[in-house]
């Protein structure tokens, strides 16, 4: 528990030795540009186009914003608020959620899933849990703050809904058939709640590592502060708070069913000196038996992966520490 970032760092005045990255994997080695024209999409205009647009953004960038999505602004910002108090919480309350078991089911945890072994620490506290179906894992969630569970679970429920229909639209922009999400690819959804404690030196550190998401899909809510940057063409991107928006990446399940039309860009998450960043980042992935697979219909003349069990995957994922060139290379059919 005192290895928690939020634990400690309150009285820090300099970055520990073990927070220093290595020169080049720092968040100060990078210039970061600023994009005018990341994909901003308005979910209840002209559905169509909005289909072009979600295409055109997951092709380009494998990222974009969605406002007018249809998630009350009044349950995004109570959920937002009841994280918050979460983390605020004496550590005693939070003790019996603390775990470095990555086998545990709802755990609050620090760094990485590698604490144990990695060699350098990242500047991120996180809570993860499953959340679907609700009556499954709820009474497995935080007791505290009491309104927790209420208000998380009808975030959750809205989330997959708006990811579901997300996920649509993806189908219909690639000419897949209706509905081919549904069922076991978009079965487990999971709340992976990152949490980033003001850095005395955010130069030297990182809150989350360069990494692609392993999943299908995620929808992140980042708040009004920054610090989520996305990699296009070696160059590394800033990803601007919109009030109330999303911003949903591709996951690699998805670049694979894709057959490689849509990208699941690698991104990754800074600190910032003045205030604490919490993001909720809400994963939709595939059963662990499900066979992934490029989509018959995506297939122009050959496909480019084997097919392959999501927990084949997910395995090669963490004993890689999410080295997600190495893994997508695995499943590659080989010409
Ligand atoms: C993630 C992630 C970015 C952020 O949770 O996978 O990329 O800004 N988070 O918190
Ligand atoms: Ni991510």
């Amino acid at each position: 528990m005192e290895t928690l970032v939020s634990s400690w760092s309150k009285t820090c005045i300099k970055v520990p030795e073990n927070y220093i990255l290595p020169e080049g994997q720092r968040a100060g080695s990078d210039e970061i540009h600023a994009c005018k024209s990341f994909p901003l999409i308005d979910l209840s205009g002209n559905q169509s186009k909005a289909i072009q647009e979600i295409l055109y953004a997951c092709q380009e960038f494998g990222f974009f914003q969605v406002i007018n999505h249809g998630v009350s602004e009044d349950l995004i910002d109570d959920t937002i608020k009841v994280i918050e108090e979460f983390f605020d919480l004496p550590n005693e309350e939070k003790a019996q959620l603390f775990s470095t078991d990555q086998n545990k089911a709802c755990r609050l945890y620090t760094s990485s899933y590698n604490y144990n072994t990695e060699k350098v620490h990242f500047w991120r506290d996180g809570l993860r849990h499953p959340v679907h179906p609700l009556d499954e894992w709820v009474h497995l969630w935080p007791e505290k703050p009491t309104n927790y569970r209420d208000v998380v679970g009808k975030y959750s429920l809205e989330l997959r809904k708006l990811t579901l229909r997300i996920l649509e639209l993806i189908c219909e922009g690639l000419g897949i058939e209706a509905g081919y999400f549904e069922g076991d690819l978009s079965k487990n959804h999971v709340l992976s709640i990152n949490h980033y404690p003001p850095c005395p030196d955010p130069s030297l550190t990182m809150g989350i590592p360069k990494h692609a998401d392993a999943n299908l899909i995620t929808v992140l809510f980042q708040g009004n502060i920054s610090g989520l940057q996305v990699l296009k063409n070696g160059q590394w991107l800033g990803v601007e708070p919109v009030p109330h928006a999303f911003v949903v990446n591709i996951g690699n399940q998805l670049e694979v069913i894709s057959n490689g039309k849509l990208r699941s860009a690698e991104h990754r998450g800074v600190t910032n000196s003045k205030v604490s960043r919490t993001t909720i980042g809400s994963f939709i992935l595939p059963n662990h038996e499900t066979i992934i697979k490029p989509a018959k219909t995506m297939i122009e003349s050959v496909p480019l992966y084997r097919p392959f069990k999501y927990k084949e995957f997910s395995k090669l994922y963490v004993d890689t520490f999410g080295d997600t060139d190495a893994v997508m290379e695995a499943f590659k059919i080989k010409t």
